[in-house]
């Protein structure tokens, strides 16, 4: 077992370049087994999440292949199985997107119910309705979701929620079903858009992704291609929060500012300076920060998946501030373990309320999801004293070598094996 030891100290300054976005990689390379073709997928993050997709893939019959760290050669010319019901698909949670993949191409799919963070319930029902919409007849079979249908037509969707997630797999599923199909009350996460610009290199028909309607136009045939995956809204928005809570100086870069507006806003409103480029963010904090109320929202609002961060940020902040955490029901588990290092918040359902002016003293602590992981980095930071961070392997799901790039911000962090 790795763990992650840092001796706190304040003032992170410097630069870090923002590696691809994880959450498009983790629907773009499953996407990829939806063309029998070869794609080759760039500005990938080399993060444990798309080695578990890879060795999903590989087993179904794709040839993958590393160009380089973060260079993917995708070769599914050879896909014949239908049925992905190895260990690593339930590593991550994107491995459903392998249904949609699956079921678009062969009209079939059986692949094993997914892994992923744990924070409440997360169900898939907003999948199967528009696969069932599509055509296709869906079950849940000893722990295997199967999805099959003689023929997939396009359909008008109203999703109840703006799930990234189903957007993303019903957009996959649909880009060969005949005629028309309407994704109503779609997500609109960058995320979405880098899948639909994918599947469109390939030659699909995808309209409107990152408004609230897609239009997909069923295509016979889709090709091989080239793409770049779009930087990482959340690392980026990580690093932000990092020079916040360390009153530091972090320029973060090869971003797209746009997608980290509403993280801006906020750090603006408690009295960062921010500087904004075309591809970089500049941003300085104090030690005198103001709190405020955060609550989270699906794109473009402030994003869930900055939610532990800004918890940890906000400790340090002049006064008490409210989070709300509209997206999951129980995305506060964290919160036992900010409490070891001082932290003073009260959590009552989907409610924060965060003491601020908290002296943070190191303390052993175990990340208990991938972004609860990176916030107790920055805990640790912010620390007097050493902290010693467990379960290592959840922040490696989503954050390509974190302590590297910390440390080139001055931090003094390293990687253990116990
Ligand atoms: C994606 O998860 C991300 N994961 C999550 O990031 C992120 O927190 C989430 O979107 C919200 O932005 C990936 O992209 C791999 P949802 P996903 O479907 O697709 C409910 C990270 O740290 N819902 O948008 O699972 C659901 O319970 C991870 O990178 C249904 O009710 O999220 C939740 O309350 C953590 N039925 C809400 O919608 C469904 O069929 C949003 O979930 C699907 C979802």
């Amino acid at each position: 077992m790795e763990h992650i030891v840092i001796a706190g100290k304040r003032g992170l300054r410097g630069e870090v370049n923002i590696n691809g976005a994880k959450n498009a990689a983790v629907a773009i390379i499953p996407a990829a087994v939806a063309s029998a073709s070869v794609c080759v997928i760039d500005n990938l993050p080399h993060i444990e999440d798309i080695v578990s997709l890879v060795d999903a893939m590989t087993k179904l019959g794709c040839k993958c292949r590393f160009i380089n760290r973060n260079t993917l050669e995708i070769d599914s010319t050879g896909v014949t199985s239908v049925t992905a019901d190895f260990d690593s698909i339930k590593k991550l949670r994107a491995s459903y997107y392998l249904v949609g993949a699956l079921l678009g191409r062969f009209g079939e799919a059986q692949v094993l119910l997914p892994g992923g963070c744990n924070f409440g319930t997360r169900p898939i029902d907003q999948h199967m309705k528009g696969f069932e919409a599509l055509g296709a007849a869906v079950a849940i079979d000893h722990g295997m979701i199967k999805a099959k249908a003689a023929k997939l037509t396009g359909a008008h969707i109203y999703l109840d929620v703006a799930s990234v997630g189903a957007t993303i797999n019903i957009m996959i599923a649909s880009v060969y079903a005949e005629g028309t199909t309407v994704i109503e009350n779609a997500a609109k996460e960058p995320h979405v858009v880098d899948c639909a610009n994918f599947l469109n290199i390939l030659g699909a028909r995808v309209k409107g992704a990152g408004t609230d309607t897609i239009r997909i136009k069923g295509v016979t045939e889709l090709h091989g291609g080239e793409y770049t995956i779009i930087p990482d809204q959340i690392e980026c928005g990580t690093f932000m929060l990092t020079a916040a809570a360390t009153a530091g100086e972090i320029t973060v870069r090869n971003i797209i500012p746009k997608h980290m507006d509403s993280v801006s806003a906020k750090l603006s409103e408690m009295g960062c300076k921010l500087t904004e480029g075309s591809d970089f963010i500049t941003v300085r904090g104090s030690d005198s920060l103001r709190a405020v109320n955060v609550k989270t929202m699906a794109y473009p609002g402030f994003p869930t998946d900055l939610q532990p961060q800004m918890t940890t940020l906000l400790c340090s902040a002049n006064g008490t501030s409210i989070i709300t955490e509209t997206v999951f029901d129980n995305r506060y588990q964290y919160i036992t373990e900010l409490r070891r290092l001082g932290c003073q918040v009260t959590v009552d359902g989907r409610i924060a309320v965060i003491e601020g002016h908290n002296r943070l003293t190191g303390a052993s602590v175990t990340a208990t999801d991938l972004r609860a992981g990176a916030a107790l980095v920055i805990g640790g930071l912010c620390a007097e004293g050493v902290t010693d961070i467990g379960n290592v392997k959840y922040i490696d799901r989503g954050y390509e070598r974190i302590e590297l790039n910390m440390q080139r911000l001055g931090a003094d962090i390293k990687r253990v094996s116990e």
